[in-house]
């Protein structure tokens, strides 16, 4: 018997599955029997009293998870931070365990009221002692680690668990001798298990399958190289073996009905100090502002939801609600995270949706100087589609050029700051950059109650898989008027196509826009082109008779012909010029002067001459285009589509049209509430267009009379 090691537990005398608070105890209220509690908990308690010393805490009737004394609290020295637990049902143990540890002479700590912490159910010593593993997402929040890292001067490893069967960090979790861990990795989320996997080398991790999880092999209780558990798989006791471990099952079927086996039947209560470690709590906290129809709109939710499904916590410190129908709503929420990169993550997308991190604290934003062409310092904000504003001497200063994935230059002129959104290749040595997320901000449409509740909403729908015929009538009927009212209003509309849009036999379509003054600008890549061109000079889309729909002998070398005879022109408009082309999209194009760019890809053939291979002279081209539209509409090309998603601003409205759900969803996941997705065949759209178009009484055109 190692007697300098002790274990409290507490006899199951009042034990019973009485309520449901997690999902082991569904369909099991009073199912445990009382006898087999009674014989397996002893089973335990022999195994371990052979083995360490064991103290007994009186059961106390109306609390039967008092059984569970790994929850009493987390002992560290002579230390306690007592549990806070998050279920009514399991409040009434405090007073007892409290008392119980101060009976012992033990320094007991205790959270702040409504700070959820679990004890030792939750935080896992190092077997070293080198840092503490604390779970947080069920039970824990992850603003009690900070006070465990403080009162226990110890580092905290903070971990999300993911899988509600695993609430507790100890039923999937478990540290042991010489630096083993035993632990069931889908139970944590992404980051959790880098941290893991930083901290435990390959050698030394034992990951279990889900059928030794669930029999909970990792709540085991480990005595030196003994490791006492409900049951395990051969595999994994031959793995534990391997490790020189001594392993022994004793059946805890009763208790696993109300969710808890042999490590959470037990509280080590000793748990020696390392004085070579101290505290670090990589925990970060900031606070945030949000303004706005937080209720209505549901941004509160989504701000909430994104905190916690980031992997961080949160806390309304401050909640104002808008009295009158418009009036706007005001919160101030304290946002958690277990890290400076989890937080990072949390606070750009929360700056997306409009909140803004410490306002008032910040006078300038931090900015670093970049040292290398070309190259952002590392902690740079990324930009987004969104109109954004920046801290200058203690003003908003609006950024200029705004558009996604950027940085923003702070720069003095003579007529005061300058915010600039620049591309990661057009930094210069000496420019000065925005980095970290404070006194920062979005400018965001208050979404109001009248606007959602009006047509807007119906022409933003983006059909959850494949729009129905009737749906997509519907937006087409809406783009239709789109169309004509910032055509007669002189607006401006992009195109942004593929050759999809000629082998649907949309081409005729989209060159009826053009012709028509729909189209201000057309980008696309070298395909759209050729196959627009080969039909005009061929009548085939790569080799297929768009009338007949059948393949022409010899069809295949159609497009190269086409591509071939606009080299020798030396670009699309001689060709035009020259009457070899006489139709056709680019034909409308150039006879009506509408711009085009097409920007190259590995994949093409010749190029056309007027394809630009210089990528990033594409980009500019393209971005060029892009400003100053009101509305772009995607056609089928999922390359220039995003290309050209990716530099358009907020405010823009963006129809993209695909047969491809995913690449929709992906254009409409900008989170620009004016997209618009449509998931049907672009030939066919492009025809329901011009229908729709035909039909419509322009209110809008000015008659001049002379
Ligand atoms: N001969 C050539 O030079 C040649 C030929 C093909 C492509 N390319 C080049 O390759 C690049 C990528 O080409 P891309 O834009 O065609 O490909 P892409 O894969 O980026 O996009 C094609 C999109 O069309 C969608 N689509 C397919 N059938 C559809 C339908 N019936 N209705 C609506 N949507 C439909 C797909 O889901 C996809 O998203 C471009 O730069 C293009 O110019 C060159």
């Amino acid at each position: 018997m190692s007697a300098a090691i002790r274990f409290l537990m507490c006899a199951p005398d009042h034990y019973d599955v009485d309520y449901v608070i997690n999902p082991w105890m569904e369909g099991n209220i009073h199912k445990s029997s009382p006898d087999r509690a009674v014989e397996q908990w002893h089973g335990l308690f022999h195994l371990i009293k052979d083995r360490a010393q064991v103290d007994l805490v009186q059961p106390q009737k109306g609390v039967p998870d008092m059984v569970f004394t790994a929850n009493a609290g987390l002992i560290l020295g002579n230390t306690v931070v007592l549990s806070r637990f998050f279920h009514k049902e399991r409040q009434g143990e405090e007073p007892y365990f409290k008392a119980w540890f101060e009976q012992q002479g033990h320094t007991v700590y205790e959270l702040p009221k409504d700070l959820p912490f679990e004890g030792a159910g939750d935080a896992l010593l190092d077997r070293e002692g080198r840092w503490l593993w604390a779970g947080y997402g069920f039970r824990s929040e992850l603003d009690s680690h900070p006070y465990l890292a403080k009162w226990l001067d110890i580092e905290v490893l903070s971990l999300r668990l993911m899988d509600e069967r695993f609430y507790h960090l100890d039923t999937c979790f478990c540290p042991l001798t010489d630096g083993y861990l035993l632990y069931y990795p889908p139970a944590f989320d992404a980051y959790s298990n880098r941290l893991i996997e930083m901290r435990v080398p390959a050698a030394k991790r034992i990951a279990i399958e889900e059928a030794d999880a669930v029999n909970f092999a990792c709540n085991t209780v480990n005595i030196d190289r003994i490791v006492i558990m409900n049951k395990t798989s051969e595999a994994l006791k031959q793995r534990l073996m391997d490790a020189d471990f001594v392993v022994l099952e004793t059946p805890l079927s009763e208790f696993i009905k109300a969710g808890g086996a042999a490590k959470c039947l037990t509280l080590r209560v000793t748990e020696p100090i390392q004085e070579l470690h101290h505290a670090v709590a990589a925990v970060e906290s900031r606070t945030i502002q949000l303004e706005g129809h937080l209720l209505d709109s549901g941004l509160i939710n989504s701000a909430l939801d994104l905190i916690v499904e980031g992997g961080g916590s949160f806390q309304v410190l401050n909640f104002r609600l808008g009295e009158q129908r418009q009036s706007t709503s005001f919160a101030e929420v304290k946002v958690t995270a277990p890290s400076h990169v989890v937080m990072e993550s949390i606070m750009s997308q929360l700056i997306d949706m409009g909140a803004v991190a410490q306002p008032q604290e910040v006078c300038d934003n931090p900015l670093e100087l970049v040292i290398q062409d070309g190259v952002a310092p590392d902690d740079f904000y990324v930009t987004t589609i969104y109109p954004t504003e920046v801290r200058v001497n203690c003003e908003w200063v609006r950024v200029q050029n705004q558009r996604m994935d950027g940085a923003i230059a702070v720069s003095q002129t003579t007529e005061g700051p300058r915010a600039e959104c620049k591309l990661l290749r057009d930094l210069k040595t000496g420019d000065r950059v925005i980095v970290g997320v404070d006194g920062i901000r979005t400018v965001r449409k208050a979404d109001s109650r009248d606007t959602r509740a009006g047509s807007d909403k119906e022409f933003g729908f983006m059909g959850s898989g494949v729009s129905s015929e009737r749906r997509v009538e519907l937006v087409v009927e809406q783009i239709a008027w789109d169309l004509r009212r910032i055509r007669d209003q002189g607006g401006k509309v992009v195109v942004v196509g593929g050759p999809v849009v000629i082998h649907t036999g949309g081409g005729d379509h989209l060159a009826h826009l053009v012709r028509e003054g729909y189209v201000q600008a057309l980008l696309g890549g070298n395909a759209i082109a050729v196959h627009d061109i080969e039909q005009a000079m061929m009548g085939t889309s790569l080799g297929m008779d768009m009338k007949r729909g059948v393949s022409v002998r010899g069809g295949h070398r159609h497009h190269l012909k086409a591509i071939n005879t606009v080299r020798r022109c030396g670009s699309i408009a001689n060709a035009v010029d020259q009457g070899i082309i006489t139709s056709g999209i680019f034909y409308e194009c150039v006879k009506h002067n509408v711009p085009f760019s097409l920007a190259g890809s590995i994949r093409d053939d010749g190029p056309l001459p007027d394809t630009q291979m210089d990528l990033l002279q594409a980009q500019t081209d393209y971005a060029r285009h892009i400003q100053g539209a009101d509305l772009i509409l995607m056609l089928s090309s999922m390359l220039h589509s995003i290309g050209a998603g990716n530099m358009t601003p907020a405010g823009v409205k963006m129809v993209c049209v695909d047969i491809n759900p995913a690449v929709v969803t992906k254009l409409s996941d900008r989170g620009s509430v004016e997209s618009v997705g449509v998931v049907t065949d672009v030939g066919l759209f492009l025809s329901l267009l011009i229908q729709q178009l035909g039909k419509l009484v322009s209110p809008y055109r000015v008659t001049q009379t002379v």
